[in-house]
């Protein structure tokens, strides 16, 4: 059984299919990059996966479950978590204050409404674990929004990480960084990797040579490879698709 895969998974936007019969089945415990030239369908497949974008036709299974169609908290409480998107952060609280509260919205039997003081005394351990793993122990008290761009994404993955994801779907986790930040993505997606099943959407080949035990790869909404990186990037269809494209 697959952690996460989809069947003939389509998305019509207007007529036009952005998605076109994706069958993926996730190896439980990998690292899995999806990649393909711009326009090739991988946010849309990605927005399919975390329950944001409804499929035209298909199907998607969790751990057995069909899951097509739910709603995105429903499949996040299944232990598949996004990285948020720094829009998603709560600039005028403090780094620690982004986690507890994300850990309270995780939270099954969480407080009804959240009360700063109460949720924080109740969280406080796990969130500081947390963010011992992304290595913002040392600026837990500051808010979020006086971070530096690269800690702020470290910071979207510690609420995702809040949701003790079984898989974690990163939609372009090291864009617009900086050189010396990809470098510390890369080895925070090393390190939270673990025991789980990991699939990111990224442009930089660098990454994907580094992370990816497992290659796929999207051209106008299909699947043309998917296999070892080694192999895919020999394969003669991904080479032609990446003809011409300067920022894949
Ligand atoms: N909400 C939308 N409405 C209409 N067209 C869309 C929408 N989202 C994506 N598309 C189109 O679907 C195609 C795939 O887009 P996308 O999934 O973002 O590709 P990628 O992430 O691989 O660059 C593109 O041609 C894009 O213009
Ligand atoms: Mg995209």
């Amino acid at each position: 059984m697959s952690v996460l895969e989809t069947r003939e998974l389509s998305k019509d936007f207007a007529g036009f299919r952005a998605v076109d019969r994706v069958s993926i089945a996730l190896d439980d415990g990998k690292v899995h990059a999806l990649v393909g030239p711009n326009g090739a369908g991988k946010t849309t497949l990605f927005h399919m996966l975390t329950g944001f974008v409804r499929p035209s036709a298909g199907r998607i299974v969790a751990f057995g479950a069909d899951v097509t169609g739910l709603a995105p908290f429903r499949i996040s409480r299944m232990g598949i978590a996004r990285s948020f998107q720094i829009t998603s952060l709560f600039d005028r609280r403090t780094v620690l204050e982004n986690v507890v509260l994300a850990l309270h919205v995780a939270d099954p039997v969480n407080l009804r409404f959240w009360e700063s003081e109460r949720a924080v005394a109740r969280y406080r351990d796990r969130a500081s674990a947390i963010l011992e793993e992304v290595g913002l122990a040392a600026v837990a008290a500051r808010t979020a929004g006086s971070l530096p761009y690269g800690q702020k994404r470290a910071l979207e993955l510690a609420l995702a990480l809040a949701l003790e994801p079984k898989v974690l779907l990163l939609d372009e986790p090291t864009s617009g960084m900086s050189l010396e930040d990809v470098q510390r993505t890369i080895a925070l997606v090393r390190q939270v990797r673990a025991g789980r099943t990991v699939l990111l959407v990224e442009h930089n080949m660098g990454v994907v040579a580094e992370l990816a035990e497992r290659v796929i790869v999207m051209q106008q909404g299909r699947v043309i490879a998917d296999g070892p990186y080694e192999a895919v990037r020999r394969d003669p269809a991904v080479i032609t698709a990446y003809l011409g494209q300067t920022d894949a």
